[in-house]
């Protein structure tokens, strides 16, 4: 008899599924080992391996410098501690735009390199040829609408998208551009409630919002943000469920006390 627990992993198909049955999904970032491990024990269906890794890991402003290898060095550290969820990774800004032959390179990197179930970039009708070129190679693409951070110096502002009536039916006709290309799913970033709504009632395949209200099929967050440990951050869709900056600062003020005081270590941690 095995010993050996059974795990069901979460595959884009599940994902679908959890559409059809009304079962939201929950994502959250991942960008390294140990982390990673605790949001796999923990039941999380999908980890994305965002690129605000160039923001909470590496500390850019934007999104923009992180590179592909650094991607990969992301993602490859998620893999190593994930059992069942499926890892999602962004490919960096100009790895893909423009040039489907690179940005299936890309996505080849990702997956041969890292050990990745899938790939996610941004934008709408202008990177279908992209899409369509990396599902040739059988490596499932989520896409991402509204705010797409890696156009922020197009954008000028982080401010909620597609709040008028000519972009909001850009945004639609445009998800479901990227639903026949053949995403498997879309990542609706910081647009109004109710667009949300509609897109994702529009497409088969499941929608994940991030600051797009309640009735997306499933939701994420940066992990760093819901846990608290960027203080600076604070967007009306946020929710902390911690706040471990304070927590970890009172951890380490508490340790330099102890070594300053040698109180630390004591008999019983010693050799
Ligand atoms: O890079 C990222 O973390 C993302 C999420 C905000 C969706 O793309």
């Amino acid at each position: 008899m095995s010993t050996h627990k059974e795990v069901k992993k979460i595959t884009t198909h599940t994902l679908q599924e959890m559409k059809r049955a009304g079962t939201k999904i929950a994502m959250l970032t991942g960008y390294d080992f140990s982390l990673a491990r605790i949001l796999d024990d923990s039941g999380i269906d999908v980890i994305l391996v965002g690129d605000s890794a160039s923001n909470v890991m590496a500390g850019h402003e934007t999104t923009l410098p992180i590179t592909l290898e650094q991607m990969i060095y992301h993602a490859a550290s998620v893999v190593r501690a994930v059992k069942r969820a499926l890892v999602v990774v962004d490919l960096p800004f100009g790895s893909y735009q423009g040039n489907s032959k690179e940005a299936l390179n890309s996505a080849i990197r990702i997956m041969k390199e890292s050990g990745a179930h899938a790939v996610k970039l941004e934008g709408g009708r202008e990177v279908k040829d992209s899409i369509e070129r990396i599902l040739t190679a059988g490596v499932p693409v989520m896409g991402h609408l509204g705010l797409t951070p890696q156009s922020i110096y197009k954008f000028g502002t982080y401010v909620v998208r597609a709040k008028e009536k000519e972009e909001a039916d850009r945004l639609i006709e445009d998800a479901l551009i990227l639903e026949q290309s053949g995403c498997f799913s879309i990542v609706l970033e910081k647009i109004p409630a109710v667009l949300a709504k509609k897109v994702s009632g529009k497409l088969k395949i499941p929608t994940i919002g991030i600051g797009a209200g309640k009735h997306t099929d499933g939701q994420v967050l940066v992990l760093h943000d819901m846990l608290g440990i960027n203080k600076e951050f604070s967007p009306r869709f946020l929710r902390r469920y911690l706040n471990l900056y304070d927590d970890i600062s009172k951890a380490i003020d508490k340790y330099i006390q102890d070594v300053k005081s040698q109180n630390f270590p004591n008999e019983k941690e010693q050799y």
